[in-house]
């Protein structure tokens, strides 16, 4: 019998197949998991602990309890600089439930996306599986992996284009007036916009702006606890929706899975509400050190390219002649690292592996040394 197309159609993760190639091999120097390398805030345990011991834990509100949703309004405003009404927000499984709840909302089959390359790998399986078509519009490392929305191809099919700032896996910021070229393009047109601003307080330079901030009348914006909170395996994060969207998106997140997790919702409100900056600021820092001790490697090694401004990922270049699969593969045979194959996140990406400034500021150290080491062996036996 016949399983889904639209699944099938979907590339396997080259983040699980790495992960697969280097099981039981601990010794090996892991730079490819997007996660940061701490417990979530002591406060956020102890919200979930002491919730688990005193209450029923039962179906909640679909989009989310009114409190929660409440401190989420209060959050957008005092951290995004964004004012949204409570209604307008809907609590979900993860930033990857967000993504979808806004996705499926707005596209069916047939509609075009346009979606950068390279781009996190699930949100094109989400755009496949609603049998959606993604259209790649270029980042390239020679333009400091900026976008040219000028140059986009809409037709009529085109319905939405999704863009990712602070952007997996590039860690580039799409600044100001880069929203302002895109937000002209999604008017003229009439396209929504799907903003993932899941590293929305991942950034070591200046604060990302908030698609909701400039093109307020046509985006959708995802959001997590995972990145911020050190939060991942919870499981929460939330949409921002266009007025008067609840009862539609409530449908389809009512269909997947009923409501998000409640225990989650009571950690997710404590991480609002009970979590120092300074908790968060530390975790920046960290991988603020990572970035810059690599950008220094990098500079006095002559291989600096660009630096990234936030989430926690690097691109390297896979030199010449090779696919980003060998090259990763390579590096695991030969100088025990587990990076991501850029090929995981595009086609274009196939010049490139992904490590993450996650791990820690002295592996990555170690990591980009690898790299070079092995760049440079293979430069030598190419002349
Ligand atoms: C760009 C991007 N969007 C969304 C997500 C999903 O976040 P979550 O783990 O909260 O589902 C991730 C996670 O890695 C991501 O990198």
């Amino acid at each position: 019998m016949r399983l889904s197309p639209s699944v099938e159609a979907i590339p396997r993760s080259g983040i699980r197949a790495m992960a697969a190639m280097a099981q039981g091999r601990p010794e090996l120097l892991h730079l490819e998991y997007g996660e940061p390398n701490f417990f979530a805030p002591e406060a956020v345990r102890r919200a979930a602990a002491d919730a688990l011991l005193a209450e029923r834990m039962v179906y909640t509100p679909t989009e989310g309890p009114a409190a929660l949703r409440q401190a989420i309004a209060r959050k957008l405003a005092r951290v995004n600089g964004v004012a949204v009404g409570e209604e307008r927000i809907f609590v979900t499984h993860g930033g990857v439930g967000a993504l979808f709840a806004s996705l499926a909302s707005v596209l069916g089959p047939g509609d075009r996306i346009l979606m950068p390359d390279p781009c996190w790998p699930n949100a094109v399986g989400q755009v496949l599986t609603l049998g959606a078509e993604p259209v790649f519009y270029p980042l390239e490392a020679a333009t400091g992996f900026m976008p040219e929305p000028e140059a986009w191809p809409v037709d009529e099919r085109t319905r939405a284009i999704l863009i990712n700032s602070p952007q997996n896996p590039t860690g580039v910021i799409l600044p100001r007036p880069m929203l302002e070229r895109i937000a002209a393009v999604a008017r003229r047109h009439g396209l929504w916009v799907i903003s993932d601003e899941v590293y929305d307080q991942i950034y070591f330079g200046e604060r990302p702006v908030s698609m909701l901030d400039i093109y307020p009348e046509g985006t959708l914006a995802a959001y997590s606890f995972s990145k911020t909170y050190a939060m991942t395996g919870w499981r929460l994060g939330y949409a921002v929706l266009q007025p008067g969207m609840q009862g539609h998106t409530t449908k389809l997140v009512e269909s997947c899975y009923s409501s998000s997790s409640m225990v989650a919702q009571v950690a997710a409100l404590a991480a609002l509400e009970q979590v120092e900056p300074r908790e968060i600021d530390a975790m920046v820092d960290s991988y603020r050190q990572a970035r810059d001790r690599a950008m220094e490697q990098l500079r006095a090694a002559g291989r600096h390219r660009y630096t990234p401004e936030g989430a926690f990922y690097l691109m390297l270049p896979v030199p010449q002649g090779l696919s980003s699969d060998d090259f990763a593969r390579m590096l695991l045979e030969q100088k025990d690292m587990v990076v991501v194959p850029g090929a995981t996140f595009g086609r274009l990406a196939d010049r490139e592996v992904r490590l993450s400034l996650a791990a820690g500021a002295e592996n990555v150290v170690e990591g980009v040394g690898r790299w070079l080491e092995l760049s440079a062996e293979l430069g030598r036996a190419a002349r």
